[in-house]
């Protein structure tokens, strides 16, 4: 079965030449359904069958220095959209706001892709790690029907580390995420390379990948998107 492949390219690359050549080097025939989530500023340009945001803002219009709102990536033909990454709660984002970004998000037909996984660490076992995870699911989730929002659990710690989760924790977490709050796909991210990612995307539970310093090597994101 098709699982679901998204790059995070997240601050890179530096201009918008390199960003175009990275897209039109990543296969638009990947044995998974792949997902290019370019700086905001670039979305426009960026010529790839699927397009994601890696966040957004909760208001359509009006005074909001700075902000993108999900009814602009809308208009770009934005399909996906990251919301509540570790990077983003780091600087601020609340399990509010990100409540508030994921009704946004769903009234404009964008896919939200609700990152879980701040505030967790590699000493917890997976009981523990599933508490931390239990507020920010429900928060996150409030009032949402939670079968339009695919979830990925992104142990902080895993996130550009090189130590990635161990596939059997993540499934046990991945299993939890979808008989509780019946969430249709759960993805995994921290750390995936080409190396690791076969083994997670043999996982039932685990519904795809969120790979972020790997999706920047061309080579390497086309084999983890064939596998
Ligand atoms: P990483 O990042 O693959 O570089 O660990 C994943 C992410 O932040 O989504």
């Amino acid at each position: 079965m098709k699982k679901l492949i998204i790059a995070n390219w997240k601050l890179k690359p530096s201009t918008l030449k390199d960003a175009q050549g990275l897209a039109a080097s990543i296969s638009v025939k990947a044995k998974n359904t792949v997902v290019l989530c370019p700086p905001t500023i670039y979305l426009s340009q960026i010529d790839y069958p699927n397009l994601g945001a890696q966040d957004c803002f909760w208001q359509e219009k009006g005074a909001f220095t700075g902000q993108t709102s999900a009814l602009q990536l809308k208009d770009l033909g934005v399909k996906y959209c990251i919301i509540g990454h570790s990077e983003r709660r780091a600087v601020g984002d609340s399990d509010g706001m990100i409540n508030f970004k994921i009704r946004a998000l769903l009234e404009n037909k964008i896919i939200p892709v609700l990152c879980v996984g701040f505030g967790t660490t590699v000493e917890q076992d997976d009981l523990e790690v599933v508490d931390v995870l239990r507020g920010q699911l429900a928060a996150g989730l409030k009032d949402i029907d939670a079968s339009k929002v695919i979830v990925a659990y992104e142990p902080v710690w895993a996130i550009g580390t090189g130590k990635n989760a161990s596939c059997e924790h993540a499934e046990k977490v991945a299993i939890f995420i979808r008989n509780k709050y019946k969430i249709p796909k759960v993805l995994y991210g921290g750390s995936v390379n080409v190396g690791n990612a076969a083994e997670f995307l043999r996982q039932p539970n685990i519904g795809g990948l969120l790979v972020g310093g790997a999706s920047l090597n061309a080579k390497e994101f086309n084999s983890i998107i064939n596998m």
